[in-house]
């Protein structure tokens, strides 16, 4: 598969804040116990916003950012496992708010937090074959909506935001990236409104497990396919589900704290944008420089997971 190259990036955080003291009067819980075992210290909910208008706002300061027509966009895919409607996709919505060309390829993608990941490779595989040289790939999540927030278990670990990457093909680089999913509905899911279970539930243990295991085995599957070893990549950027994750992913991997990019203690999980708003965090302190080398690597439910090495 031919490579892409990552042309920009744009994030949108809703303004709502929830801090650990603001759940703190809702459920039975406190600040040192959510930041002692996720590291989470504040989220945002939205409060008016939709789904698409997170997307859209960080789709729209990707294309800014890019300085690129609308016109050359050719493919526009969301990652996302809380659209606004059953049908069309976030996608669909977003490409009429956004004014994007009719005949453009459009659809969102439900790999959970995995699901920018999926975007990603789905995205350089269809971008081949494409006329227009540019495809929008973004993750966007309202999660508030799919909490329990009697559930303290649940409650404390997510947070709403999108974001936004524009990429296009480079005939001269090689796209690596790894994806898998196990087939498993009872360790973590959200059956969604109208349904027996409308919230979000969780074995945590297991996800956790899960989660350090196949990151873990996922980043290493990377890296030998592109004939590289942690020494040759400028940062991992880990799903931010839990900063005790990302420590032991860190630890089984031998990654040098500099070359670990967190910012899960704002955010919270939020699922598909986690990647691509780090990612935007990253770019706009100017650490993605020409040709840095970042491996992405995430997981959720399903289970599934992802890596995929990222040429800048
Ligand atoms: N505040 C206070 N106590 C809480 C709590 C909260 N928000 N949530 C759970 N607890 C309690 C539980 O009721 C349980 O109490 P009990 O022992 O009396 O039954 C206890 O804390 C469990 O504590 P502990 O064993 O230390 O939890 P943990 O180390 O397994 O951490 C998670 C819990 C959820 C933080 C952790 O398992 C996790 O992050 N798992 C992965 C979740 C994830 O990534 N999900 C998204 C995937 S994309």
């Amino acid at each position: 598969m031919i490579g892409i190259d990552l042309v920009s990036t744009g994030r949108a955080i809703p303004g709502n804040i929830i801090t650990n003291d603001d759940l703190s009067k809702i459920v039975d819980t406190n600040d040192e116990w959510i930041t002692s075992r996720t590291g989470i210290r504040q989220r945002n909910f939205c409060k008016e916003e939709k789904n698409w208008n997170l997307a859209y706002e960080a789709a729209s300061k990707a294309i800014e950012k890019a300085g690129i027509a609308k016109e050359e966009i050719g493919l526009l895919i969301v990652a996302t496992f809380t659209p606004d409607y059953q049908t069309p996709s976030v996608s669909c919505v977003l490409q009429e708010k956004l004014g994007l060309p009719s005949g453009i390829v459009a659809f969102d993608i439900n790999a959970a937090c995995s699901g920018f990941l999926y975007g990603l490779k789905v995205a350089a595989s269809l971008i081949e074959g494409q006329d227009k040289p540019y495809a929008l790939v973004i993750g966007s999540e309202q999660i508030s909506t799919r909490l329990d927030m009697t559930d303290r278990n649940t409650c404390v670990l997510f947070g709403d935001g999108a974001g936004a990457a524009i990429i296009k093909k480079n005939d001269n680089k090689k796209f690596v990236g790894i994806l898998g999913s196990e087939g498993n509905v009872e360790a973590l899911g959200c059956e969604g409104h109208g349904s027996d279970k409308p919230y979000v539930y969780m074995d945590g243990k297991k996800v956790f497990k899960f989660a350090v295991q196949n990151i873990t085995k996922v980043a290493k599957q990377v890296l030998e396919e592109a004939d590289l070893t942690v020494n040759d990549i400028d940062y991992v950027v880990c799903h931010q589900a839990n900063e005790r994750i990302i420590r032991s992913v860190q630890k089984f991997l031998d990654i040098p704290e500099e070359k670990l990019y967190i910012n899960i203690y704002n955010y919270g999980n939020t699922s598909a944008a986690s990647i691509p708003i780090v990612l935007d965090e990253m770019n706009e302190k100017g650490l993605l420089k020409a040709r840095a080398k970042v491996l992405c690597v995430g997981f959720g439910a399903g289970f599934t997971w992802g890596g995929v090495l990222l040429e800048v």
